[in-house]
Parts: structure tokens; C-alpha cells; sequence
């Protein structure tokens, strides 16, 4: 083959891969809005939310109340940020902005479901170990073998012997005691993830063909996830799909992050988040 033949063969096929995705992105404009706030967990994993003597929330969690159920009221977080920064909860160090707002969007057809992040990363951090990335956004979605996934969200996979922790095997990641999550990230340094958190969390070999792509305009950055339907959590229009956001600022690492609460999104469904076709 000449060369040249080789080059409009490739930017044929870039061409074509171009248009693809031209067709396939949604209309941002269009989509509804909604409010999600995250926060600094500080030491709070699962076995602190189920410990009865260090956590109230823990009967109510029990009888199958949702942890947003009980700490977010008229779309604004109930938590007593005071407590979050205090050595009971953070004894490394806490970020100097506990809380903060981010917008997300989603949308979704026959194949895809599209989910966009739109936030201000706080400067402030404590823990700054992550050289590489200034900022990193991930969403997981656990299925429904996940226990208690539907009532927190990213928390049944966070565990009080994961790295990080105090006292922690810094080999030890994330895990869910049964069933299986969706995890996507996106990273400013331009690498993204595709993985899951099973027995142990995998950044590669993720079952929802998952991409992400970011971009910072002024101070606010923009983060768009593609995942199929298919996946460890199978989605479906006319369903909420339970979520929950994890975001790393001012190049925090491991449990240094901001997460949500468990949220759903509604495909064409109710939800916290409201995905049109
Ligand atoms: C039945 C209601 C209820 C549920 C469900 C619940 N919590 Fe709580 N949570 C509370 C109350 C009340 C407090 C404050 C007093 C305490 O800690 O005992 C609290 C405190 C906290 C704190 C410490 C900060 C503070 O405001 O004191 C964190 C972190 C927290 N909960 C996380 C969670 C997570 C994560 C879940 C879900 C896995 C959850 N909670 C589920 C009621 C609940």
C-alpha cells in the first residue's frame, strides 16, 4: 500500500468516527437539570454507617431507608459539616470546602446513556498525593446483587480496610460483598477509566464500554460519560437506575474525595436525575 493511500484510509475512518459521535451526542441545551451536592466523607464507610453506637442512621438504615433519605432535605445536604472536619471524622485533615454543588445532566437511546457533570473543583485540599491529576470525576453504578446498593450508592463498596483508611493495607481497593459496579472515570491528565468494583476494584475491563471525556473553561469543568445499557447494572428505559459521584479535586487521592449520596437516574422514569431520549 502507498502512503498516501494509507492516510485517506485513516482519515476515512476518522471521519467516519466523527460523524458517529456528532450523531450521537445529545443536546446539553435541551437536557434538565439537577443539583446534586457532594461532600468530604472523611472516615465514614460502611461499617461506620451500619455501627449503631457511632451512627443513628444505622437502625433506620437497616429497616431500608436510604442514606439521602434521611440527609438530604428539599434537595440541600443535612450533615453536620462541623463534625465532617473534626479529627472524629478526618483525623489525617479535612479540605477546606466540605460541600459543594454539581450539576448533572443525562440523557439517553437505544444503546447509550450519557451523563454530565458540571462543577467548580474547590482548591483547599488536604491530601494532594495524586500528582498526576488535578482533578478526577467517577460514577459508579451498582447492580441489583449489590447489598444496600439502591440505598447508598457508592458506599457499599467502601470499606474500613480499603487503602486509604487508617491503618489500611495500602494494596487493599474497594470492594462490594456480592454483585458487582459499573465504575467510569475521567481524569484531567486525559486518561479515562473503564472498569468495576467486584471482589476488588478493576480500572480496566469494564463491562458497560464506558468512555469519558473532560474539559476546563475558566474555573468550571465539564465532564461527559458514555456507557451502554449493557453492563454489570443493566439499564433499561422506563427505570431509575441507582448512581452515586465521586470527585477528586485539587489533586486529591484515595479517600480525599467528594461523593454523593446513592441517587437515581430515571431513563424516560422518575429519578433524581431525569434522563430524556
Ligand atoms: C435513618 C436516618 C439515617 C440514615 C438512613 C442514614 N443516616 Fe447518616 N446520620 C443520621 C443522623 C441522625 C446523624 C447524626 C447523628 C449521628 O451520627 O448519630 C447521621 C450522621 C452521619 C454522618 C456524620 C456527619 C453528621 O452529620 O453527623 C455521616 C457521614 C453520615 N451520617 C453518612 C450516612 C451515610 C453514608 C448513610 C447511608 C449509607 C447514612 N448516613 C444513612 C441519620 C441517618
Amino acid at each position: 500500500m502507498n502512503k498516501k493511500f494509507v492516510s485517506l484510509a485513516v482519515s476515512g475512518i476518522f471521519l467516519a468516527l466523527g460523524s458517529q459521535a456528532a450523531l450521537a451526542a445529545p443536546d446539553w441545551g435541551k437536557a434538565a437539570k439537577s443539583t446534586i451536592h457532594v461532600f468530604h466523607p472523611g472516615v465514614s464507610p460502611l461499617e461506620w454507617v451500619q455501627g449503631k453506637g457511632e451512627h443513628s442512621g444505622a437502625s433506620g438504615l437497616k429497616k431500608g431507608e436510604a442514606c439521602a433519605g434521611c440527609h438530604i432535605e428539599d434537595g440541600k445536604l443535612s450533615l453536620d459539616t462541623k463534625r465532617l472536619a473534626s479529627k472524629e471524622m478526618e483525623p489525617k485533615g479535612a479540605p477546606k470546602t466540605l460541600t459543594y454543588p454539581v450539576t448533572v445532566q443525562a440523557a439517553y437511546d437505544a444503546t447509550n446513556l450519557y451523563v454530565r457533570l458540571t462543577f467548580k473543583a474547590p482548591g483547599g485540599g488536604f491530601d494532594k498525593s495524586d500528582k498526576d491529576n488535578e482533578v478526577k470525576a467517577t460514577i459508579m453504578f451498582p447492580n441489583d446483587k449489590v447489598p444496600l446498593g439502591d440505598q447508598t450508592g457508592c458506599w457499599s463498596a467502601c470499606h474500613k480496610d480499603a487503602r486509604t483508611m487508617p491503618g489500611a493495607d495500602d494494596k487493599k481497593t474497594k470492594y462490594v460483598s456480592a454483585g458487582a459496579m459499573d465504575l467510569v472515570q475521567w481524569k484531567s491528565s486525559g486518561k479515562s477509566a473503564d472498569g468495576f468494583v467486584a471482589d476488588k476494584r478493576s480500572m480496566e475491563g469494564g463491562k458497560a464500554g464506558a468512555t469519558a471525556e473532560g474539559a476546563k473553561a475558566g474555573d468550571t469543568y465539564t465532564v461527559t460519560f458514555t456507557r451502554k445499557l449493557a453492563g454489570n447494572a443493566v439499564l433499561a428505559p422506563g427505570k431509575a437506575v441507582p448512581f452515586g459521584i465521586a470527585i477528586h479535586a485539587d489533586n486529591a487521592g484515595g479517600r480525599f474525595h467528594h461523593v454523593s449520596f446513592g441517587h437515581t437516574i430515571g431513563l424516560g422514569a422518575d429519578g433524581d436525575v431525569k434522563a430524556a431520549k
